[in-house]
């Protein structure tokens, strides 16, 4: 008889990539995926914890899963990823209906636990080494990879869980990258994503210089890599040859995903950031000087605790003055266990409320002048899907930015790299017509 897994997946791309990897060694013990959770053996709840919304989110959906356990005490339910590192065994004790809590560090022995799986138990040692890449993944696109390069962070940014979550940076050895990525490419992947919660430090434990850049340059030059992205750069770290690199890839896109998170020096300082904003300002300089065609987006806090009406102006002008393709914003969430929970002057709800809504208002008007920059001119884009409307299809450009335009007749499949003319802008994508 057929056993069904199902995965509910939330938070970042590392978290995607994990959950391919559990999904790939599901299927390896025998499991086939189904969407609808209450039909499935075993479910798996993949998780976050970097803000509060998405910590509430999870423990909805945990509490929903107790009826399904009641109604068939058979499910195995599992809880992995970064909640579950932070809540540890106290989920077992909160809520029967789980009985397997992974942390960040087992992603590549989960079969293993799961083959041996006897009784409730935590997983929660974070000074794992995560084995090596090995066995299979189930992906969930048919043409683009998520390939982890470095697991944990070592910068402590003083808001941030990540680092209590997912412990110390390890690199992946070079070899290994570059293996799954030709193994993705004889699988039919075209499109490649470099993953690390801080991809500067790459290799830094090896002792190479400039080991990200080097990385970068050797996945290009795999035949068969057609696009190929990283997450995620720090200011403090992007080097001059990872630049470089850019500059001089073949396939290296040209989308330079920086999170500035502030633009106070005293609210960087406080942060723990390493950078100032001129420091920064001549970074995005640096890079519209060797990538003309950077698309520059990145992340913003408000409201971290102490920043005033002035901090506040000062990233509103920096937002102004880089005009970011697109930027995600962020109120501040106080994480327990962090230094910024227990700094002072934590800022007001309705004041955090006010300031995402004037930041956003002015990143909307600079995301709409960047795309209407794309008028008139044709991009190569891959495409992903229809839309709702299934005579649209939608797709991104190298640079990221989402494409949409009409069928009109022709058949396409996930994947196909299309010549699409932009017609209209607006503030999250841009229309255009395919050419024939
Ligand atoms: N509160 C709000 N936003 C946060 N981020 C990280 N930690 C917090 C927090 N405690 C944001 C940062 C980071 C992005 C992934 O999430 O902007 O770049
Ligand atoms: Fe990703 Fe951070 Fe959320 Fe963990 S806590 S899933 S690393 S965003």
């Amino acid at each position: 008889m057929s056993k069904f897994y199902s995965l509910l997946n939330y938070g970042c791309q590392m978290n995607e990539s994990d959950g391919e990897h559990y999904s790939g060694q599901l299927q390896e013990l025998g499991y086939q995926y189904v969407a609808d959770f209450h039909k499935a053996d075993f479910i798996l709840v993949n998780t976050c914890c970097v803000r509060e919304s998405a910590e509430k989110r999870i423990a909805g959906k945990i509490g929903e899963l107790k009826a399904v356990k009641v109604a068939n005490p058979q499910v195995i339910i599992a809880v992995a990823g970064c909640m579950a590192q932070k809540e540890g065994d106290k989920l077992l004790q909160k809520y029967p209906q789980i009985d397997l809590v992974l942390g960040t560090s087992y992603v590549d022995d989960f079969k293993n636990i799961l083959a041996n799986y006897r009784r409730r138990a935590a997983f929660l040692d974070l000074t794992v080494r995560p084995k090596e890449f090995e066995g299979t993944k189930v992906r969930k696109s048919s043409f683009h990879a998520w390939i982890p390069i470095m697991y944990g962070c070592n910068n402590f940014c003083t808001y941030c869980i990540v680092p209590y979550v997912r412990g110390r940076e390890r690199s992946r050895k070079k070899e290994n990258i570059l293996a799954e990525v030709r193994q993705g490419v004889s699988q039919g992947y075209k499109e490649f994503t470099l993953l690390g919660q801080n991809v500067d430090s790459y290799g830094k434990e090896f002792g190479v210089p400039d080991a990200f850049a080097d990385l970068l340059l050797a996945v290009d030059a795999i035949p068969g890599v057609e696009r190929l992205h990283y997450m995620t750069s720090h200011p403090r770290d992007i080097s001059d040859a990872v630049i470089g690199a850019v500059a001089k890839g073949r396939h290296i896109s040209e989308h330079f995903h920086l999170p500035v998170q502030s633009g106070s020096n005293e609210i960087l300082r406080r942060m723990n950031r390493g950078y100032t904003r001129e420091h920064y300002l001549e970074l995005i300089r640096k890079i519209r000087l060797a990538v003309p065609q950077a698309v520059i987006t990145t992340d913003i806090i408000v409201g971290f605790p102490g920043e005033t009406e002035e901090d506040f102006q000062g990233t509103l002008d920096l937002v102004q003055e880089v005009g970011f393709d697109s930027a995600f914003t962020f109120i501040y969430s106080k994480r327990s266990g962090t230094p910024a929970a227990k700094m002072e002057n934590q800022i007001p709800l309705d004041v955090k409320k006010q300031r995402l809504q004037r930041l956003m208002d002015l990143e909307n008007i600079n995301s709409l002048a960047c795309n209407e920059k794309m008028v008139g001119r044709e991009y190569s884009v891959f495409a992903e899907g229809p839309t709702k409307n299934r005579d649209i299809w939608s797709g991104r450009t190298s640079g990221n930015k989402l494409v949409l335009w009409p069928v009109e007749g022709r058949a396409y499949k996930q994947g196909d790299e299309v010549q699409v003319l932009v017609e209209k802008a607006q503030t999250w994508l841009v229309k255009g017509r395919a050419k024939q």
